[in-house]
């Protein structure tokens, strides 16, 4: 075995940490390691061997200072659901709405993939740590990469480096992470732009909490820190935990948002919306003028992952464990989300968007007017008449940016506080263009459990070949719950039975969907900042400070609770995204059923309790 070259410019006291890469690099085969510091002359040094690699390619500084565009594989644009494995002892344990193989056979396959797969590469180490380094809710993580465009990204999306190998010291626990774009050069073999493999694997072990991911390079399947860590094997840690001490914690397909009240009191909100539905979006919004604009101010903990603890008082705490924002590009603009266009103004990846001819970048909806010429995602020729003809978009309908939170604008003072936040409520939306209203708060704990439990959503990139289909995708989280789905529901219900023993107050719990249609295809709703007119009504209804109406689902806003200063919207336009149609929520129900057959094992009692009072009002209702 010849010995492979490390290049490190820190100390490495972990001993565990060292023989683990030794052992993954005798096997992978790659030509040298790299342990990742996360200086800025490591970056530049990486940025420049991604563009001679013709992996990016700089931006015009002048208009983006210190920016590149990737263009991936065509093959390589987003997740991959049907290639994503939850591989527990048991087939029960991952549930049915996760892909399972028996562990052993498993094993057997990544052996065979793995051999040899980094020839001719480097491979880097990338210590990092998700959430504020040493905060009592963040947790460390090592990954395990061939890919350098892997190593710049992680580098904004995580804390990462050598602080992180400090914190881990001698003995430190830190979750292994094994990724590989699948592509050995061999024999002095051209490496091509965006090396990838059509073979992919995107597997997990929860009990020994291990992440392979092979033969893609793009976001969820690479990033390893965010959806396989920071949800799949955090979740199931979450729920280990509560082994432990009865509680266990939350991780979160949701954002955080502060939001400061014109009463003068600083709320707190978690939202789950599914992926490409609008987190960012929320996350950074801007309250209309004529809405209060003395005093309502939104602010940015986190926009995609929520990691969320019960504190020695039973209030429920949570962090942003990433530190940056893997976003989606189009429909970013200035009317749509000017803070998230101001985060993007320098030190930005860019990756599967359009560049126009003076060597900046465009996609669908950052401006109004598209340029008369661009380079495609995939560097054809682009203009609007082609555009027109071929029904081409410029930017890949899943082009997202990469940058660093520091950057947003409205970043929350506390974004960073290894404590974290506490929770007012939570709120849960799917992308329903029929049949869910505009916004509803449930009267219970469990009620919003049910509530979480039963969205559903039309589906988006990540899910192959089903675009806009609706599907069910509890809590939003269907991509990314790391263990039964059935169980999950009883965790959540589990922490609410036991921080109410403990005297806490529950965070009250919303349900909102901001896609209702006309007869059109329109949406009714004109979203966006204008969300924050039924963030208003939210905040007032945990202050008594405004009425509702209660029907079978729970409480909803009249026209007259809500504020329209400052937007033309009608009554009769309220009511085609408010109104509860009985005989649509009879049919919806079917397919409540659906979900429950699917999950029936483990599926807790109370929410089997909730179903069968909700389901015999809306027949007595519509028997009335
Ligand atoms: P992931 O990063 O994939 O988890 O998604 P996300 O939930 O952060 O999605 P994002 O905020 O990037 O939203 C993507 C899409 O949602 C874009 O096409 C937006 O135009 C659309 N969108 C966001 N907010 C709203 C809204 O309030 N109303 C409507 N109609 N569309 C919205
Ligand atoms: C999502 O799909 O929910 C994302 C993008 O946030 S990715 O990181 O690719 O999963
Ligand atoms: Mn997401």
């Amino acid at each position: 075995m010849r010995n492979i070259q490390q290049t490190s410019s820190y100390v490495v006291s972990h001993k565990g940490l060292e023989e683990w890469v030794l052992h993954v690099a005798r096997h992978t085969q790659p030509d040298r390691i790299v342990w990742c510091d996360g200086s800025q002359e490591e970056t530049d040094r990486l940025f420049d061997l991604l563009v001679k690699a013709g992996t990016v390619q700089r931006l015009n500084p002048e208009k983006r200072p210190n920016s590149y565009l990737a263009r991936s594989a065509p093959s390589d644009v987003a997740r991959v659901e049907d290639r994503t494995f939850v591989c527990s002892q048991t087939k029960e344990e991952a549930g049915p709405t996760n892909n399972w193989i028996d562990p052993v056979e498993m094993r057997k396959t990544l052996d065979g993939l793995f051999e040899g797969c980094m020839r001719g590469r480097t491979m880097y180490v990338i210590p990092f740590s998700m959430g504020p380094i040493g905060s009592p809710i963040a947790h460390i993580g090592v990954e395990l990469t061939d890919s350098p465009y892997v190593v710049v990204s992680m580098r904004l999306m995580t804390r990462m480096g050598a602080a992180v190998i400090e914190q881990l010291g001698e003995t430190g626990d830190y979750v292994p992470c094994v990724h590989s774009v699948g592509a050995p050069l061999t024999d002095g073999m051209a490496d091509v732009s965006w090396p990838c493999n059509d073979t992919k694997y995107i597997v997990h072990f929860p009990e020994t909490r291990e992440i392979w991911s092979f033969g893609s390079g793009y976001g969820g399947n690479a990033l390893l820190g965010k959806k396989c860590f920071a949800l799949r094997i955090a979740s199931s840690m979450g729920r280990q935990a509560a082994d432990e001490d009865g509680l266990g914690w939350l991780a979160e397909h949701m954002l955080i948002l502060g939001v400061q009240a014109p009463w003068g009191k600083k709320y707190h909100l978690a939202a789950a919306f599914p992926s490409a539905c609008g987190k960012t979006n929320f996350a950074m919004l801007i309250p209309p003028e004529g809405l209060d604009s003395n005093g309502w101010k939104v602010t940015t903990i986190g926009d995609d992952i929520a990691w969320i603890k019960p504190d020695a008082k039973g209030r429920l705490r949570a962090i942003n464990p990433e530190a940056g924002y893997f976003g989606v590009a189009p429909g970013t603009g200035n009317k749509t989300n000017p803070n998230c266009v101001a985060s993007l103004g320098r030190d930005v990846i860019f990756t599967n968007v359009a560049l126009t001819d003076d060597g900046d970048v465009w996609w669908e909806g950052l401006t109004e007017t598209p340029p008369a010429h661009c380079l495609d995602w995939q560097g054809r020729d682009w203009t609007p008449e082609l555009a027109k003809a071929e029904g081409r978009k410029a930017a890949h309908a899943n082009a997202r940016f990469t940058v660093a939170a520091i950057q947003n604008p409205v970043l929350d003072s506390s974004w960073d506080d290894p404590e974290g936040v506490p929770i007012d409520a939570f709120i849960f939306g799917g992308r329903r263009s029929t049949t869910v209203p505009l916004v509803t708060q449930a009267r219970s704990w469990e009620e919003g459990v049910y509530m979480a439990a039963t969205m559903g959503s039309e589906t988006t990139a990540a899910a192959a070949g089903k675009q806009g289909v609706v599907r069910r995708d509890p809590f939003a989280m269907l991509p990314f719950c790391g263990y039964n789905m059935a169980d999950y529901f009883s965790h959540w219900l589990r922490l609410g039975r036991g921080l109410r023993d403990k005297g806490a107050d529950l965070p009250t719990i919303f349900c909102v969907n901001w896609f209702r249609t006309d007869a059109g295809g329109r949406f009714v709703w004109p979203g966006f900042g204008e969300n924050a007119r039924v963030l208003k009504w939210m905040l007032q209804r945990l202050e008594n400070r405004v009425n509702a109406e209660e029907h079978v689902f729970g409480f909803s806003p009249r026209y007259q609770d809500i504020d329209w200063s400052g937007l033309a919207f009608t009554e009769q336009q309220f009511a085609q995204i408010s109104a509860v149609d009985l005989s649509a929520w009879k049919e919806e129900f079917k397919l409540h059923d659906t979900l429950f057959e699917t999950l029936a094992l483990g599926m807790p009692e109370a929410l089997k309790v909730i179903k069968t009072q909700l389901q015999s009002q809306v027949e007595e209702k519509l028997a009335a």
